[in-house]
């Protein structure tokens, strides 16, 4: 059994109760299950959570962590040990465009590349002032409503590039075309 110090059991509550309203975390916890929380499925369950939600961030490897029953330094430390590993972007806002079937079909690549445009970075990239980092991912568990794009962490529906670039716009202060 995995002890833990205190404050990390603060924390992996917090995790879990944002984890609750999260789509993308349910699908992430059927994913595991279906590799009965082995620990040798560590990689294939970080793959899953960067295509869920376009990179690794803190919040996302303890759930991991917990899920897996495995020391969150094993769970980092395969993280950033792998290039194909994108950890929390650096960028002060993070807009994650889904590039999964239903939301491709209508329409996310035109979403990514007007931001792509707008903002002069490609995905996976930063801005170089820092103020916006772009992602994709594959299918974030919101199929009804696509073509979906997840700013700031919170899932948008049926983005259009003008609603993209109507957030670009609240982000930077200025028209992002
Ligand atoms: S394909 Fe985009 S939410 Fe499923």
């Amino acid at each position: 059994m995995l002890i833990r110090p205190k404050t990390q059991s603060r924390r992996i509550d917090g995790v879990l109760e944002h984890a609750s309203g999260d789509k993308r975390f349910k699908i992430l916890e059927v994913f595991m299950k279906r590799h009965q929380f082995r620990h040798d499925a560590l990689i294939e369950v970080l793959h899953k959570a960067q295509e869920l939600f376009g990179y690794l961030e803190d919040d996302l490897l303890l759930f991991v962590s917990h899920h897996l029953k495995l020391p969150p330094s094993r769970v980092y430390g395969v993280a950033t040990f792998y290039h194909f590993f994108t950890l929390k972007p650096k960028g002060e806002h993070t807009c994650v465009v889904c590039l999964g079937t239903a939301c491709y079909v209508k329409g996310s690549s035109k979403v990514q590349a007007a931001i792509e445009e707008a903002t002069g970075i490609s995905s996976g990239e930063t801005t170089p002032d820092n103020r916006i980092s772009l992602l994709t991912a594959r299918c974030i568990g919101a199929c009804g409503v696509a073509p979906a794009v997840v700013y700031d962490g919170q899932v948008a529906a049926k983005q259009s590039a003008a609603d993209a670039l109507a957030k670009i716009k609240q982000w930077t202060g200025h028209d992002a075309d």
